[in-house]
């Protein structure tokens, strides 16, 4: 049975992308590699519709929030951390752990972060130079409306710093249109690469704060990136099959054209919710703010989350998962971003009705079980 890989992360690879990953090591200090390197953060502008600077290190998207902190920011710095899910919480962390002064505009996980709230919070809250935002929360399937939140963002003077792990080249995200300052993701998501490369795309007003940041950083440092890549080139040694593999998904992208790539996550996100909701299967999301990239719902009542994933990954080959911190066993996400196309869709989605079926089949069978001989009543009748 051939698996049908439906995390929300790392997504399946497509074949340009193993067969770039499969290319000899090359001088990583080469005319070779500066014009691999310089053609990649091309292509990168392109996807992220910037004519700045975007910027690469050998990470997973976490180190991305670490990157925004102390390149953008100095140590007392009031921010605000928009927080729906567990990686706004984490955002939130990373900005305490570095000493910053967080403020919280907290929505329930599920529930998307508002415009409205959003201005609110920071009329309660002038001082704030930088708003944490997380474009789509992957641990809930939300999407948070991003190009207003950034446009509330800049009204009040602040800086958009944006988590776009489980967005980027999946929903549209027009870092020049849209006034986005600064805006992160990971190579293991819609960029159907292996983990291992962060990308950071910043504007001209996080260069101008990254000038006052007083937080010591070495390997982090936005400065250094800028300089190295300008020539072509990292600062340390670049993760070289990541970026060939980089470069190989960029191209494929590119070549189905952006517009078409968000479109048909839309189209793909549609289909699987429609899916769910016609096998009896209530959505986790607030309705309206349904991510395109990851879709989340609530197994039917007596089925455990652990048992559904267990058999569609056993009966089924569907490789789906569980929730996050304490919706661990209480919702099932599947992932729909990156290299994925309607067949393996409509497999996932018939696969997650048909095991919900028998499972709650299984449990009215048991729980009959559990009633005769539970009852005292009964037992000696
Ligand atoms: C929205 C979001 N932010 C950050 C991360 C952290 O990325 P990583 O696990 O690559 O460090 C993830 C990972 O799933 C994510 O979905």
């Amino acid at each position: 049975m051939s698996v049908n890989f439906r995390l929300p992360g790392p997504t399946p690879l497509p074949p340009q992308v193993t067969a770039a990953l499969s290319r000899e090591m090359i001088p990583h200090r080469g005319p070779a590699f500066r014009s691999l390197y310089s053609d990649t953060l091309a292509l990168a502008r392109e996807v992220h519709r910037t004519s700045g600077e975007v910027l690469t290190w050998a990470a997973t998207g976490s180190a991305g929030w670490e990157v925004a902190v102390v390149n953008l920011l100095s140590p007392g710095d009031a921010v605000l951390a928009a927080v729906n899910g567990h990686f706004g919480e984490r955002f939130a962390r990373v900005g305490s752990r570095f000493g910053l002064d967080v403020r919280r505009l907290d929505a329930d996980w599920g529930d998307a972060v508002l415009p409205d709230h959003l201005r609110t919070a920071l009329d309660h809250h002038p001082d704030v130079k930088a708003v944490f935002l997380v474009h789509n929360e992957t641990s809930t399937g939300v999407t948070n409306p991003l190009r207003e939140l950034a446009a509330v963002v800049r009204d009040h003077g602040a800086l958009a710093v944006v988590d776009a792990v489980s967005s980027a080249a999946a929903l549209p995200v027009e870092v020049d249109n849209w006034g986005i300052d600064f805006v992160m993701s990971g190579s293991q998501k819609a960029w159907m690469c292996p983990p291992g490369l962060l990308i950071v795309a910043a504007g001209e007003r996080a260069w101008a704060a990254h000038e006052r940041s007083t937080f010591p950083r070495f390997f982090w440092d936005m400065t250094e990136a800028r300089n190295s890549a300008r020539q072509g080139m990292t600062p340390t040694t670049p993760p070289l099959s990541l970026i060939f593999a980089f470069q190989a998904a960029l191209g494929m992208i590119l070549e189905e054209g952006i517009e078409n790539v968000w479109n048909r996550h839309h189209r793909l996100a549609a289909m699987t919710r429609e899916g769910i909701a016609a096998a009896g299967l209530q959505l986790f999301a607030r309705t309206g703010y349904e991510s395109d990239t990851v879709t989340a719902f609530i197994p039917p009542v007596d089925v455990a989350a652990t048992d559904l994933l267990a058999m569609l990954r056993r009966d089924y080959g569907v490789e789906a998962q569980g929730g996050q911190a304490h919706l661990a066993d209480r919702i099932i996400r599947v992932g729909h971003m990156g290299w994925v196309h309607e067949p393996e869709m409509r497999q996932a989605v018939s696969a997650i009705a048909n095991a919900c079926s028998r499972l709650a089949e299984n449990g009215r069978v048991e729980d009959e079980g559990r009633v005769s001989l539970g009852t005292p009543g009964r037992v000696t009748a």
